[in-house]
């Protein structure tokens, strides 16, 4: 069996100044241990990128961006591709946030599409996938979640998981202070890891597999101590400094 190094991703959204954002970059690395067993990672807004690269470089804390484009170049106003990512430094980009998929229209094709588009210049996607809280109700989370990994499946195939990241973010959980009990989250990271084992059992095995819905402090050891969930992308709780740093500790 291998053994999955966690993860731990702070997922700004449109927060901070630059300001703000250096102090927490700062408070950030000075709070890393050396020794940390867990990998950690902040995606701040595209333009607070140059700054995260500047302060975290030689540092063992990683960066990525919330969204790019699925296209490399051209006509697309406003948009950021995966090649000035990479160019700043980017090591990861959340891919499918269901932000992204509520607010902005993006459906499991233009999300496979991203992923894709990540991966061809080198960064690794974190796919995003989850259930709202009517989809939960009407026992349709295991559907919904299969729905959404099997696109990405079929167009990019199981082994494109090697160099990826799943995030399991039940929507109903996401900024609403109401996290998923540590069992109801394992149950469906044992279900994503099957819906992979069922392609291939090796990279299942070693794909890391987030939890992200109000994890906090004060509940990250009782989630990152089930068996599937490897690490967690934190929105509100990424914001602070300590707070951030507490998860990280307990993914150690
Ligand atoms: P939250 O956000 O931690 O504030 O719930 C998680 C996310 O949206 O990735």
């Amino acid at each position: 069996m291998t053994k999955r190094r966690p993860l731990v991703a702070g997922n700004w959204k449109m927060n901070g100044s630059r300001t703000e954002s250096a102090a927490l970059l700062d408070g950030i690395k000075k709070g890393m241990s050396s020794a940390s067993k867990a990998e950690v990672a902040v995606c701040p807004p595209y333009i607070l990128i140059p700054l995260a690269a500047e302060k975290l470089v030689g540092s063992a804390v990683a960066w990525g961006g919330q969204n790019l484009s699925a296209h490399e170049s051209g006509a697309y106003t406003g948009e950021i591709s995966g090649p000035m990512l990479r160019d700043y430094g980017c090591t990861y980009v959340i891919v499918g946030h269901s932000e992204r998929r509520t607010l902005y229209g993006e459906n499991d094709a233009m999300v496979a599409e991203k992923y894709g588009a990540a991966q061809a210049v080198g960064l690794i996607p974190i796919l995003c996938v989850g259930e709202t809280l009517q989809e939960r109700e009407v026992n349709r989370t295991e559907a919904v979640v299969a729905r959404q990994l099997d696109v990405v499946l079929g167009k990019h195939g199981i082994g494109s998981f090697r160099n990826a990241v799943v995030a399991y973010e039940p929507v109903w959980a996401i900024g609403t202070g109401k996290t998923a009990t540590p069992r109801q989250a394992q149950d469906v990271h044992r279900f994503i890891r099957s819906r992979l084992a069922a392609r291939d059992k090796t990279v299942a095995e070693s794909t890391r597999i987030l939890y992200g819905g109000s994890m906090k402090g004060g509940n990250a050891g009782e989630l990152l101590t089930q068996p599937d969930i490897d690490g967690g992308l934190i929105g509100g709780a990424s914001l602070q400094a300590e707070e951030f740093l507490t998860i990280c500790r307990a993914a150690d």
